[in-house]
C-alpha cells in the first residue's frame, strides 16, 4: 500500500470513527444552491451533503414547503447513505420555487432551502390584434409575454418608407400599462393610424415581437371589415353549431337588414347555414324572382355555408323581400326577411307662378317622393311673418299635397311655400307666387 492509498483509506476510516464518536449527534446539512442560469429545458440538480450527525438519515424534500409529489414525473430524488440528490432532467417554469432538504436522524433534523430561478425567454400569452377605429375613438391593444424575469413590452411604430422603427412614445397617464403590455390611447389621431410592432424581451434570448394595426376608418371600410369578420367568424360558428344537427337538410339561421338604411348606403345580409353534407347551393329571390347575378347592384359573396348578399349603393326600388335558399343534396331551407330603404323627399312636382282673378278656384300641387311618404306643409309669407296654410281647411280632400283656395280673395296672394319632410334630411322647400287680378280693376281698364 503507497502513501496515497493509505491515506485515503485512513481519511474513510476517520469519517467512519468520527460518525461513531459522534452517535448522539442530529444531523448537519451543508449549504448548497442551484447553479445560476438554469434555462427551461435544462438539467438542474442540487446535493444534501449531511457532513455530521449520527446514522441511519432520512431525507425529504419539499417544494415551497409541502413534500414534492412522487407523482412529479419531472423530478427525480436519490438517496445515499449521508445524501440526497434532487434532479430535473429538464426544467420547467413551474418548477421555479424554493426547495428545502430535511435530513432527520433519532436524535434530531437540520433543514436547508435554497431557490431554483428558472429563465426563460419571453412566449406570448395575449397578441395583439389589428384595431379598426374613428378619429377620437379610444385604442386598447394588448401584447402581453410571459417568462422569467418578467418581460418588459417596447413598442415601436413601423414606417413604410425605408422600412424603419420609430419609437412609441406613450401618453404619460398610460407609462405603466405601455411597459406591462398595454397599448392604451384615449383619442386616437388621424396620425395614430399604421402599423406597428411590440418586442417583449427579459434579458433571455430570443426576444419575440409581434405585429398589429391601427386603421382609422370612414363607413364603407367599416361595413367592409364587418362583413369579413361575420365570413370568418360564422365559419368558424358553423363548424361547431353543425354538428348538433343529425337530419342535415340545411337550416338557415334567421337574419334580417339593418334598421335605418338609407338610399346610397352599402348594406348587406349574411345567409348562415347549419349542415355538414356539402356542397350547399345558394340562390336568393327578391319578392320570388330569382335575382340575377349579373344584376349591377347586387353582389354575392359566398362560402361554403355561408352567403353575403351586399348591395353597394341601395337605391328605393331595392325595397322588397328577399329570400335566402339554400340546397344540398339532404333537402333545402328559405328564410325570407324584408329590406325597406328610407329616402329623403324629391320632387316629383312643384308649383309654378301663378296669375288668377279674385273668385276662382285655385288648385296648387307640391308632390314629393320619398321613404316613408313625405309630409307636405304649406306656409305664406305675410309681409315679414310666415304662417302656415291648411291645405285641407277648404277642401274635402285630405291630400296634404294638394294646395286648395276657393274662392280666391286679395288676402289670398302673396308668396306661398310648400316643405317636404319625412324624417329623413333633408327637408325641401319650394315657392310661388300668387298673384290675384281684380275683376274690378280689369273691368276699369276696358
Ligand atoms: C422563496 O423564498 C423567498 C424567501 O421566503 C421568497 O422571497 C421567494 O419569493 C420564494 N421563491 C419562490 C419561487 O417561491
Ligand atoms: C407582421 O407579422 C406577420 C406575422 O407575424 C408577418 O408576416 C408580417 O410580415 C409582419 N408585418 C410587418 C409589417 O412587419
Ligand atoms: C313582403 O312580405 C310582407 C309580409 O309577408 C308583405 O306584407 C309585403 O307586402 C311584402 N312586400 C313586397 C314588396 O312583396
Ligand atoms: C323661392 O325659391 C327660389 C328658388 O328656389 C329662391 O331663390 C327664393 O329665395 C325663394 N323665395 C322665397 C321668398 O322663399
Ligand atoms: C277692387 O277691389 C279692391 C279689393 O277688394 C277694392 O279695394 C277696390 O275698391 C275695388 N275697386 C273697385 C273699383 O271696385
Amino acid at each position: 500500500m503507497d502513501n496515497k492509498k493509505f491515506l485515503r483509506f485512513f481519511s474513510v476510516l476517520l469519517i467512519n470513527v468520527t460518525s461513531v464518536i459522534c452517535l448522539t449527534d442530529p444531523p448537519k446539512i451543508k449549504p448548497f444552491r442551484f447553479d445560476d442560469n438554469i434555462r427551461e429545458g435544462d438539467v438542474a440538480s442540487v446535493m444534501c451533503l449531511v457532513t455530521s450527525g449520527s446514522k441511519p438519515v432520512k431525507f425529504q424534500w419539499n417544494q415551497n414547503g409541502n413534500p414534492i409529489s412522487i407523482s412529479n414525473k419531472n423530478v427525480r430524488i436519490e438517496d445515499g447513505t449521508i445524501h440526497s440528490v434532487l434532479v430535473f432532467d429538464s426544467v420547467k417554469l413551474t418548477d421555479d420555487a424554493n426547495y428545502t432538504c430535511i435530513a432527520m436522524n433519532a436524535e434530531g433534523q437540520d433543514s436547508f432551502t435554497t431557490e431554483l430561478n428558472v429563465k426563460s425567454s419571453p412566449k406570448w400569452k395575449i397578441e395583439p390584434k389589428s384595431v379598426v377605429t374613428q378619429v377620437g375613438g379610444s385604442v386598447k391593444v394588448q401584447c402581453i409575454a410571459f417568462g422569467s424575469p418578467r418581460p418588459s413590452i417596447k413598442w415601436r411604430k413601423i414606417i413604410p418608407e425605408g422600412n424603419e422603427f420609430m419609437d412609441v412614445k406613450p401618453p404619460v397617464a398610460n407609462e405603466k400599462d405601455f411597459s406591462y403590455g398595454t397599448f392604451h390611447l384615449d383619442s386616437v389621431l388621424e396620425s395614430d393610424s399604421g402599423f406597428y410592432e411590440c418586442i417583449a424581451s427579459n434579458g433571455i434570448e430570443p426576444n419575440i415581437r409581434n405585429n398589429f394595426s391601427i386603421v382609422i376608418r370612414d363607413d364603407i371600410h367599416q361595413q367592409f371589415i364587418q362583413i369579413y369578420y361575420a365570413l370568418f367568424f360564422t365559419k368558424v360558428f358553423v363548424s361547431h353549431i353543425c354538428t348538433a344537427y343529425s337530419k342535415d337538410a340545411p337550416k338557415i339561421q334567421s337574419f334580417s337588414f339593418p334598421e335605418n338604411v338609407v338610399e346610397r348606403n352599402m348594406v348587406s345580409v349574411t345567409c348562415i347555414v347549419a349542415t355538414k353534407t356539402k356542397p350547399v347551393t345558394f340562390t336568393w329571390l327578391k319578392d320570388n324572382i330569382e335575382i340575377n347575378a349579373l344584376e349591377e347592384s347586387i353582389r354575392f359573396s359566398t362560402l361554403d355555408e355561408v352567403s353575403v348578399l351586399i348591395i353597394d349603393s341601395v337605391a328605393l326600388e331595392n325595397s322588397g323581400n328577399y329570400t335566402c335558399s339554400a340546397t344540398n343534396s339532404a333537402g333545402n331551407d328559405k328564410f325570407t326577411t324584408s329590406l325597406k330603404v328610407k329616402a329623403s323627399p324629391k320632387w316629383i312636382e312643384q308649383p309654378l307662378d301663378l296669375i288668377t282673378t279674385i273668385g276662382t278656384t285655385v288648385t296648387v300641387r307640391c308632390l314629393a317622393s320619398g321613404s316613408p311618404e313625405p309630409i307636405i306643409q304649406w306656409t305664406k309669407k305675410d309681409g315679414s311673418k310666415t304662417v302656415n296654410v291648411n291645405p285641407t281647411a277648404s277642401t274635402d280632400t285630405k291630400d296634404s299635397s294638394l294646395l286648395r283656395l276657393s274662392p280666391v280673395s286679395y288676402e289670398d296672394a302673396g308668396v306661398y311655400e310648400c316643405m317636404a319632410d319625412n324624417g329623413i334630411p333633408p327637408v325641401i322647400t319650394s315657392n310661388f307666387t300668387l298673384t290675384i287680378r281684380g275683376r274690378n280693376i280689369s273691368e276699369d281698364a276696358f
